[in-house]
């Protein structure tokens, strides 16, 4: 693995990929946050070696480097999903490589649906803690120069860059909730029963990914801080007919209160 990861970073190193201080990982429908990387470098995801491809519609499949404010920053403008055939390790093994070419801190967003009745289409949720039911990426042999066989969750989600957003989006204006998100391996959307398990088992939000990146950034040791869109309700009696288009097009809507978040979050670390 740390072969794998030195090439990869190697790499990206020789294409101008020097010293980030953070990364961020862009869910569905929310990419719009690279307009506002000056002096990019981006690089397709299909030309990393050890990369897998991203093979989802409103994930472009690009990782971009360049200034965001005074900061420098790795953004992956697509991710990679359990469902599509890969296992948890090689979705997040991209993670590992912004590890190593040296960012501090990993930003995180997802379109989701919402089980917590007191949710709306819309609304923004600070991650503040997760149940992860896909495979665990670190399943296998553990190689402990990159990390400890046993790494704690106890606070997988950093509490200071939590209170940070918060104040950040009540100064905005911008309605935040924070919870528990749930990730499953889709790719269908979940039956009312199933909704309702989530519901009551502690979640506040269900989506396919970002567990595995934080489950593999805190293995290395980065703070991590993640946000997801509500695009879709599955709360009983508001449970409606969803598509992949429909949590695109609702996740557009809400970027650029997520953007505004994410951008003086990243500017303020
Ligand atoms: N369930 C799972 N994943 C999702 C959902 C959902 O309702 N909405 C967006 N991603």
């Amino acid at each position: 693995m740390l072969e794998k990861i030195n090439e990869t970073t190697e790499f990206l190193r020789a294409k101008g990929f020097l010293s980030p201080d953070a990364g961020i990982i862009l869910g569905t429908g929310l990419g719009g946050l690279t307009a506002r990387i000056s002096n990019s470098i981006e690089v397709d995801y299909c030309e990393i070696p050890n990369f897998p491809v991203s093979t989802v519609e409103g994930h472009e499949g690009k990782l971009i480097y360049g200034e965001f404010g005074r900061k420098k920053i790795v953004a992956m403008k697509g991710r990679f999903h359990y469902y599509e055939g890969y296992g948890s390790e090689q979705i997040s093994f991209p993670v590992r490589v912004l590890k190593y070419l040296g960012i501090k801190c990993l930003f995180v967003s997802n379109a989701s649906g919402g089980v917590n009745p007191d949710y709306e289409i819309g609304d923004i949720m600070i991650i503040r803690d997760h149940i992860h039911l896909l495979p665990n990426p670190l399943i296998g042999p553990n190689d402990d120069r990159i990390g400890p066989r046993f790494p704690d969750m106890g606070e997988a989600y950093d509490k200071y860059m939590i209170n940070k957003a918060i104040l950040i989006a009540r100064k905005h204006g911008i309605r935040v909730h924070e919870g528990v998100y749930l990730s499953t391996s889709g790719p269908t959307f979940e039956t009312p029963a199933e909704y309702k398990y989530f519901r009551t088992i502690g979640a506040d939000a269900v989506g396919m990914s970002t567990t595995p990146e934080v489950i593999v950034a805190r293995h290395m040791g980065l703070p991590c801080f993640a946000v997801s869109v509500i695009t879709d309700l599955g709360v009983e009696g508001k449970i409606k007919y969803t598509t992949h288009e429909i949590v695109q097009q609702e996740a557009a809507k809400t970027e650029a209160r997520m953007t505004t978040i994410m951008t003086e979050l990243i500017e303020s670390i």
